[in-house]
């Protein structure tokens, strides 16, 4: 199969919310101009995209949990969900991306010598696709990863509250970790904005972290390619000082 990304530039890893992806508004065109972004990105460089589960993870995780099924089980349900947005995504961007979309970090790595960009939803119980996208981009020694989520980056406050919410634009990784670990409880289908595991793989690695709103697809783009963008930028002054 041909190869589709030349060595020389370093991966990148985008990790987009299901609450991007599915939103009940103009989702179908979104998806294909998504799917054009991330063909033209991973034919110049080594891309890989993990896909959220967002509103439809939540609501088969809650009536699995009426249910009574254990954390374990509402999070292998997560996963599915993930993964039914990965195949949705990878089917509209086509070959060589593969449409089975990767179970494993693993996988992903084998995926990636001969496609780009490589597209997956979750993988183990117990974190969530921002995990996996921290795990794969350590793996494979990503320049940075972008979240592409639905708010415009890291508040000082909540800014659905608080009408005088200001943006964070740089924090280091430990003011974000921080933020991270007292905003979630590890429950199945709960998260503050970045998961805690993959904040902590990547303050570990000194990978930076890009908080994006993901339906803007130009800002989108000029963060994948490093270029200066709206968002929250975590971790980059670690990444100067250790280059
Ligand atoms: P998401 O990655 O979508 O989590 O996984 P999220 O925080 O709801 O993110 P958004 O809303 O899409 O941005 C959904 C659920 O699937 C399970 C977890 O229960 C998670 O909350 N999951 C996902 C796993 O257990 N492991 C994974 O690798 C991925």
């Amino acid at each position: 199969m041909p190869s589709t990304r030349p060595p020389d530039r370093a991966p990148v890893v985008l990790s987009i919310g299901g609450s991007v992806l599915v939103t009940g508004t103009e989702d179908a065109a979104y998806l294909a101009r998504l799917a054009d972004l991330l063909r033209k990105v991973g034919a110049e460089r080594a891309l890989v995209v993990t896909t959220g589960g967002g509103r439809s993870a939540r609501d088969y995780i809650r009536i699995g949990r009426d249910l009574g099924l254990t954390e374990y089980e509402l999070d292998e349900l997560g996963i599915d969900v993930t993964r039914l947005h990965a195949r949705l995504l990878a089917a509209r961007v086509g070959p060589p991306t593969p449409t089975d979309p990767p179970t494993t970090v693993r996988e992903v790595v084998k995926e990636l010598r001969h496609a780009s960009p490589v597209i997956l939803g979750g993988t183990e119980p117990g974190h969530t696709t921002d995990g996996v996208a921290a795990l794969v981009a350590v793996r494979i020694r990503a320049e940075r990863v972008v979240n592409a989520t639905d708010v415009d980056g890291v508040y000082d406050r909540d800014p659905r509250t608080s009408p005088g919410a200001r943006r964070i634009e740089q924090m280091n990784w430990s003011e974000f970790r921080a933020m991270v670990h007292a905003g979630s409880s590890g429950e199945a289908g709960q998260n503050f904005l970045f998961d805690r595991l993959g904040a902590d793989v990547l303050a570990r690695a000194r990978i930076p972290l890009l908080i994006v709103p993901g339906r803007d697809l130009a800002n989108l783009e000029k963060a994948l390619l490093g270029r200066p963008c709206r968002g929250s930028r975590i971790g980059e002054e670690t990444r100067a000082k250790t280059a």
